[in-house]
């Protein structure tokens, strides 16, 4: 099996655990990304077979789409005053359950949503887990498009190696669905991440960065046994 196709096969099977959790009638925070996605396409399968009832909160246009594209009814944080479950991925997990997130841009609206969750479920492969933050993947970070100069100044003074995100098929930056600019920062070594995000939204400009610390309340990973079956492992 190529990596690819590994990857996919853990991630379904990480999404269509969590979706085993969401019960009838709960307000559910949909995540943005590939993994997230087929948590939504399962999700959207439950309503239309076993006639779950429940509420979307979307976290992207990505999510809303493929959310309405699936049957799932959506709301605004302004229609519920909870969210039971939020079920979404992750770019990188340390053992203490922190995660970097943001590499599709959606950090910012995610952090709300996961946050106010009762219960936020991350739902990954195991190519995910990491000894330290920072190890693979650099630090998004959401920024008013005209703070980028003094923000990447800041971001060099703090030790990071700034980047703008640039499209791809489309020229010139990348624009969140907010409206903002993405700068992915490379640190040497993420010692503190509590710290660190801290510091980055202290930056002036800085909207939202893709440090979640002490947010999430599951782990479930996609990984494979002796025998090539894909199983979970679960933190809590
Ligand atoms: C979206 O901006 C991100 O936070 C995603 O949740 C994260 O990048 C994980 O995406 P994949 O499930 O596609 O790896």
């Amino acid at each position: 099996m190529g990596k690819i196709d590994r990857e996919k096969r853990l991630k379904e099977r990480a999404a269509l655990e969590a979706v085993k959790m969401i019960r009838d009638g709960a307000i559910v925070g949909l995540g943005t990304g590939s993994t997230a996605a087929l948590a939504i396409a399962e999700l959207g399968r439950r309503v239309r077979e076993d006639g779950l009832e429940i509420i979307g909160i979307p976290t992207s246009y990505q999510a809303a789409m493929i959310a309405r594209a699936n049957g799932i009814v959506t709301r605004t944080l302004d229609d519920v005053s909870k969210i039971d479950i939020a079920v979404d991925g992750a770019d990188e997990v340390d053992s203490e359950k922190n995660l970097i997130k943001g590499g599709g841009g959606a950090h910012t609206r995610e952090k709300v949503v996961d946050g106010l969750a009762d219960q936020f479920v991350v739902v990954v492969d195991d190519s995910k887990l990491v000894e330290r933050l920072g190890e693979k993947f650099p630090v998004p970070v959401e920024v008013l498009p005209f703070a980028i100069g003094p923000v990447m100044k800041k971001l060099r003074g703090m030790g990071g190696n700034p980047a703008l995100r640039m499209g791809v098929k489309k020229d010139g930056p990348v624009i969140s669905d907010q409206g903002n600019m993405l700068i992915d920062v490379r640190f040497p070594e993420i010692e503190d991440p509590a710290a660190l995000e801290r510091n980055l939204n202290d930056i002036p400009g800085v909207v939202e960065n893709g440090l979640f610390v002490g947010l999430a309340h599951v782990i479930l990973i996609g990984t494979m046994d002796q025998r090539g079956g894909a199983i979970i492992r679960r933190i809590d």
